[in-house]
């Protein structure tokens, strides 16, 4: 199965990938996390991204483009994946089309920019594998740790205030288009489901409202 997950920033993607990925078997691609293991690592990459991710601005379409077919062509992609943060323009959706990426969901996890600011203010991450937690919705069971490693747990850089509000006015600027570009897709091909969640509920319910969407 090949997924992508859709949604502003903070609306549960990282947190419902973590599910879909065991569900389904497939590796997790997640374009930011990509990016922070890059400039964790100090690579040409990582420098280049930092600037635009701590500022709350998207990466440039080449480098995220690029860097999304190498890591699509890879062996564990072969039976499916899940796309966690890209497409996240018209320019890098039309690359995929173009690249023949035949995709079976989008997943549309829908919350109001009001929660948001509250789930960034909460979050915490465990920067090695990703996982995501909430100080009040989701939290650790021993508190500043990782559930399966006991490694600290952070917060990321652009989870600050002014930094999250940024990040929202580009995602209705450049990212909330895909969602008229997908329902259209979806309009037009009967092998393209779209679905779209309440991603206010409880995590567990988003989960069940995702599988009964793809079944
Ligand atoms: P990226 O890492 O993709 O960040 P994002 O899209 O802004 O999304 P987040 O990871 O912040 O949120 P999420 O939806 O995964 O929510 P989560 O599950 O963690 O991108 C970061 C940066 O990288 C970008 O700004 C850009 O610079 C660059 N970049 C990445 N991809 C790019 C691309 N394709 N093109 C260009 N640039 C790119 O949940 C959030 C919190 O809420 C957690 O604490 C969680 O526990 C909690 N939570 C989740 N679900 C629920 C629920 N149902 N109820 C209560 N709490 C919940
Ligand atoms: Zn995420």
């Amino acid at each position: 199965m090949k997924f992508i997950l859709l949604g502003a920033p903070g609306a549960g993607k990282g947190t419902q990938a973590q599910f879909l990925t065991k569900k389904f078997d497939i590796p997790q691609i997640s374009t930011g996390d990509m990016l922070r293991a890059a400039i964790k690592a100090e690579t040409p990459l990582g420098k280049q991204a930092k600037e635009f991710m701590d500022a709350g601005k998207l990466v440039t379409d080449e480098i995220i483009i690029g860097l999304v077919k190498d890591r699509i062509a890879e062996p564990d992609c072969a039976n499916g994946f899940l796309l966690d943060g890209f497409p996240r323009t018209v320019p890098q959706a039309d690359a995929l089309k173009a690249a023949g990426v035949d995709i079976d969901a989008i997943i549309e996890i829908d919350v109001p920019d009001s929660e948001i600011v509250n789930r960034m203010a909460g979050r915490r991450v465990h920067p090695a594998s990703g996982r995501t937690y909430h100080l009040t919705y989701n939290p650790p069971k021993v508190e500043g740790k990782d559930d399966e490693t006991g490694e600290d747990l952070i917060q990321r850089d652009d989870d600050k205030a002014d930094v999250v509000l940024d990040r929202l006015k580009v995602y209705h600027e450049q990212t909330a288009p895909l969602i008229g570009y997908y329902t259209d897709e979806a309009a037009k091909n009967a092998s393209l489901k779209y679905i779209k969640v309440d991603g206010t509920q409880a995590i567990d319910k988003v989960e069940n409202a995702i599988l009964s969407g793809l079944k």
